[in-house]
């Protein structure tokens, strides 16, 4: 069993197909899907593809940080209340971050709107799916700021440095680390930071439909493709797949279901 513990398949790109690629992912041996919403209007997509297959996706609810629109922290309020009135439960607080890459300009609300769904997270005792892009450093002091109430969590699609990487398994054991299709490209640093991790803080991801591993590259992601990522980190840890993948699992669902071994 493996697990894809971030993947966006509620989006449109996979309407016509979503039953056959659950499907294919079954087969691979990827049984569990974590679908965190990034906006209200995913939620929605997100609850009802939960509905449609319960007994293998599972609904994390949060907003994004290049999603927020005019009024981000009443957005971030208003995605909570929708999670908290669902039938079914949810696994954790997601897609929640920080990210500069495209626009430095709202970094405040960024940080203030991220700082308030940690801290909501936190509260509920929810593990939470962390987006971040060029501001590993002001995560970091972030999460500084909120001393002992960082919640768990994972470090989703992880790009920082090994250096940073090790910095935060010392000042936050509560946080594992996310690795998808991007540890599969050439020059990618992915598997020295993987390496450079404990073992029982790795997790699979796709990040479907974005992201897609070789020898996929320029077609659309599907969490099919979690033992192309098993493999990469197999290599990249010098352990067998099987090893990898059994892993992975028990550490996704300890950290996201509280499940023991
Ligand atoms: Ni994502």
């Amino acid at each position: 069993m493996m697990i894809d513990t971030h993947t966006h398949i509620y989006e449109n790109t996979f309407d016509a197909d979503r039953g056959e690629m659950i499907g294919r992912a079954k087969a691979a041996g990827v049984d569990r899907l974590i679908i965190p919403a990034c906006t209200l209007a995913d939620s929605a997509r997100v609850r009802d593809t939960q509905a449609e297959y319960p007994d293998t996706c599972y609904a994390m609810y949060g907003l994004h940080p290049t999603e927020m629109g005019d009024s981000p922290m009443a957005e971030a309020e208003a995605i909570m209340d929708f999670a908290e009135s669902q039938k079914l439960p949810r696994v954790g607080v997601g897609e929640i971050g920080i990210d500069l890459h495209w626009d430095k300009s709202r970094k405040d609300s960024q940080t203030e709107v991220f700082a308030w769904q940690m801290r909501y997270a936190y509260d509920k005792g929810l593990p939470v799916s962390i987006h971040c892009r060029d501001a590993v450093w002001l995560l970091m002091e972030e999460l500084d700021k909120m001393r002992g109430h960082v919640p768990a969590g994972s470090l989703h699609c992880f790009t920082g440095s090994v250096d940073e990487a090790k910095v935060i398994c010392r000042k936050w054991p509560q946080l594992m680390f996310g690795f998808g299709g991007s540890c599969t490209y050439k020059n990618s640093k992915v598997s020295e930071v993987a390496a450079a991790v404990p073992f029982d803080r790795i997790l699979t991801e796709t990040d479907a439909p974005y992201l897609t591993p070789v020898p996929h590259r320029g077609e659309r992601n599907e969490p099919a493709y979690i033992p192309l990522v098993v493999e990469r980190l197999a290599l990249a840890l010098g352990k067998s797949s099987e090893e990898v993948a059994a892993q992975t699992t028990e550490n996704a669902k300890r950290l996201f279901w509280g499940e023991q071994g």
